[in-house]
């Protein structure tokens, strides 16, 4: 069947259904923002500076720093290798790759790494999140309106309706699409034909996609955090693209302070530009990045005035011990997905929190930050 002919079906269907028309999820500016997710400023005014989560207006620079190809892509190199040879092999098949699921915190490169498997694959690229299709319609007009070879990126995959995630079974196995026409003793279904493509899923949480649908990815890959000379090699590709000069120590130091995330990395580095052009001075040196991301609230760690309340909170509030994910949530003034999603990580990759079953706990390396005893504060 031919792809209009797959939407007339798929439109007859929706007449029938009365339903409105059918929202795509095209590339349209605000794709790749998380819309449900309530954006919590933190304590104090203005935005956090560390939050991985880009801000809408920082989206079109984001897009003109974001790697286009598998070899501009730093770091996580098991995952490239492993992607560099699903894609070759491929396309020496030529084939569409297997589906994709990237995983990890935000701001570490799924979006970006579900362009690259399109343009690396020569493929178009369709972006779409899960919270954005709320009808098995939604998903099923975008579907019928793929190219053959198309790369569809749904990011936050976890948060996909259940009766869309139906439609996607079928489509992911077996390339069709199940439609059902009339309704009562005369309905029946139909299966129709798409073309084949490839699903690149991702997301913040593999805990919460769902068993049936992670089993239908051929491949998953997990993004850890960065280290610091990765950071370093990105804050100064970066520079070379927005044209900022940065001396090897400079980029060091905001490497430093990224909390191994590159949007954070490229976040900080767009703020020091601003602060070394505002006192003109021409290059961004070590200390120039240290004076310019402390004036931000960045301190040596990365950490921010929210991290230090969070530490606060564990040491000196409730003196040590455990504490539960939506108290310390709550006393921080944050939603606890966005606790868990953006700030936790960091703090247990640093070894500043650990979480233990009766709850969150500060780490000895918290009360050295943030200049307490163990001993002396759980006296308080
Ligand atoms: N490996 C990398 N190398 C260079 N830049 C990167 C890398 N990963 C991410 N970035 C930068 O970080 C920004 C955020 O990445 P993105 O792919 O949107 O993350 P996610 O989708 O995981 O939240 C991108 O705009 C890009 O500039
Ligand atoms: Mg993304």
């Amino acid at each position: 069947m031919s792809p209009r002919a797959r939407r007339e079906v798929l439109a007859d269907r929706l007449a029938e259904e009365g339903a409105p028309d059918v929202a795509l999820g095209g590339n349209g500016p605000g794709a790749d923002t998380h819309p449900a997710r309530p954006r919590s400023e933190g304590p104090g005014p203005g935005p956090r500076p560390v939050d991985p989560i880009a801000v809408p207006a920082e989206e079109a620079d984001d897009a003109g720093l974001r790697p286009r190809t598998l070899s501009e892509f730093v770091g996580q190199g098991q995952l490239t290798e492993h992607l560099r040879i699903v894609i070759e092999a491929a396309l020496k098949r030529k084939q569409t790759a297997d589906h994709l699921l990237f995983a990890g915190p935000p701001g570490l490169g799924k979006t970006s790494l579900a362009g690259i498997v399109a343009s690396e694959m020569g493929a178009g690229f369709r972006i779409t999140s899960g919270p954005v299709l709320v009808r098995a319609g939604d998903l099923a007009a975008l579907l019928t309106d793929l190219q053959d070879g198309d790369v569809l990126f749904i990011d936050e995959i976890h948060r996909l309706h259940r009766s869309v995630e139906e439609i996607l079974y079928p489509a992911m196995e077996d390339f069709k699409l199940d439609i059902l026409i009339g309704k009562g003793p005369t309905a029946r279904s139909i299966r129709l034909d798409l073309p084949r493509f490839t699903l690149v899923g991702a997301t913040t949480r593999t805990g919460l996609v769902a068993g049936p649908l992670r089993d239908r990815f051929g491949f998953v890959g997990r993004l850890d955090l960065y280290d610091v000379d990765e950071l370093q090699t990105i804050v100064t590709r970066s520079a070379g693209i927005l044209g900022v000069p940065v001396d090897e120590d400079g980029a060091r130091r905001i490497a430093e302070r990224s909390r191994g995330t590159p949007r954070i990395a490229n976040r900080l580095l767009r703020r020091v530009r601003d602060f070394v052009e505002v006192r003109a001075e021409g290059t961004i040196t070590s200390g120039a990045a240290v004076e310019g991301l402390d004036v931000f609230g960045v301190d040596e760690l990365g950490l921010d005035k929210v991290d230090r309340a969070i530490l606060d909170v564990l040491c000196r509030r409730f003196a040590g011990r455990p504490v539960g994910l939506s108290t310390l949530a709550q006393c921080v003034g944050e939603e606890p997905d966005t606790i868990e999603d953006a700030y936790e990580p960091y703090l247990l990759q640093q070894g500043l929190l650990q979480r233990t079953a009766r709850g969150r706990v500060a780490a000895p390396r918290a009360w050295a930050h943030l200049g307490l005893s163990p001993v002396e504060s759980t006296l308080l």
